[in-house]
């Protein structure tokens, strides 16, 4: 059995990839150090799947702490480098934490792969690298822009890491740019756990739906969209987790063209915040109390993903839809209600 490392593995995308690699017949090694998730996810893969990942928490950020895990653990086949910071408005304050933690994290990784002979890399980045695009759909192509945060320079400088290590070692690596993941498990066993108020639209959409928020905020009416508001490729984060076993299966079979492989994920169809607002109140039948607010800084107008690559050369295509996503979301957010009032 091939033992994958899953670094983040407790976090939401992490989560829902650890749960289809093991339903894909992979071991599964879990590091994270829960500064944005809780130790009960391990027990609620294990309801899914059947079988408890192995776990150790430590902060990858560490030099020695991931040399000594790398060395222990060299049979391992491949690394899924989710562990990072992640939340915008905050690599605003906090730069230098963005870029201590994402960077220092994905050093000390290569150093331990290049150490102990592995040689296969998933890592995650996003459409943040792309900025505003100035063409749509946007493909893998497209110039790397000026970042808008320093959270989406973590991600531009990861990718550059990487390309210039997987040039120098032998060592593959794929990285995918992720649109919008939202959604949640169809058990409702996992999902994406926001700490505090959340900076994203969908837990946002839930939190309010199920009265713990009082009213939506909409940022922005005014961008040059149909109906105003901006547009964001929303995808399932299943098929997000699906993609990374894709990945994985990719490298270890050798089929990896270039040192470095970047994929969009993404559906390649765009939603506007309103259009996702119809389409919880459609299929929860919910109201939703939102009012319209000025743009977040920050916020870019559009963006959907040029799939064709990912498709074709990857062989993964997204197939839940946005219904799927808000009906999944919805029970999750209902499911946590219901522990937390037991
Ligand atoms: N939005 C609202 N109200 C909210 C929250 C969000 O109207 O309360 C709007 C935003 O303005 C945006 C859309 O909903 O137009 C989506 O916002 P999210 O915060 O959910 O997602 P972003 O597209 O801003 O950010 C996501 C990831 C980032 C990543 C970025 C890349 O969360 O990690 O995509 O574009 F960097």
């Amino acid at each position: 059995m091939k033992k994958i490392l899953v670094t983040g593995g407790t976090g939401f995308i992490g989560s829902h990839t650890v749960v289809e690699l093991q339903q894909h017949g992979y071991e599964v090694v879990i590091v994270d150090n829960l500064s944005n998730s809780t130790i009960d996810v391990l027990d609620n893969i294990a309801k899914i799947t059947g079988i408890m990942p192995a776990f150790e928490q430590f902060d990858l950020a560490d030099a020695a702490l991931t040399a000594d895990f790398l060395k222990r653990n060299s049979d391992i086949s491949g690394i899924i480098h989710f562990a990072a910071f992640k939340a915008v408005g905050e690599s605003m304050e906090k730069p230098l934490n963005y870029y201590r933690n994402n960077l220092q994290s994905l050093i000390n990784l290569l150093e331990g792969m290049k150490t102990n002979g592995i040689s296969n890399m998933v890592f995650s980045s996003s459409c943040t690298v792309y900025g505003q695009p100035d063409e749509l759909p946007v493909t893998e192509q497209a110039p790397i822009k000026q970042a808008w945060s320093s959270y989406g320079n973590t991600k531009q400088m990861c990718e550059e890491i990487l390309r210039f290590t997987t040039l120098a070692h032998p060592i593959h690596a794929i990285a995918l740019r992720y649109f919008n993941p939202i959604g949640a498990h169809e058990t409702a066993l996992i999902g994406e756990l926001p700490l505090g108020v959340p900076n994203n639209l969908v837990p946002f959409i839930t939190q309010t739906a199920i009265g713990k928020r009082g009213c939506l905020s909409v940022f922005g009416d005014d961008y040059k969209t149909p109906d105003g508001t901006a547009i964001r490729d929303y995808i399932h984060v299943v098929d997000i987790a699906k993609a990374h076993v894709v990945a994985v299966e990719r490298m270890l079979n050798g089929k990896s063209k270039l040192d470095l492989e970047i994929f969009n994920l993404g559906t390649g169809t765009g939603f506007s915040v309103l259009d996702v607002i119809n389409a919880f109140e459609r299929v929860t039948g919910e109201k939703l109390n939102y009012k319209i607010v000025p743009r977040r800084p920050g916020d870019i107008e559009m963006v959907w993903a040029d799939t064709r690559f990912a498709n074709e050369e990857l062989g993964w295509k997204a197939e839940k839809n946005i219904d799927d996503m808000m009906l999944s979301a919805w029970k999750w957010e209902k499911a946590l209600a219901e522990k937390q009032s037991s």
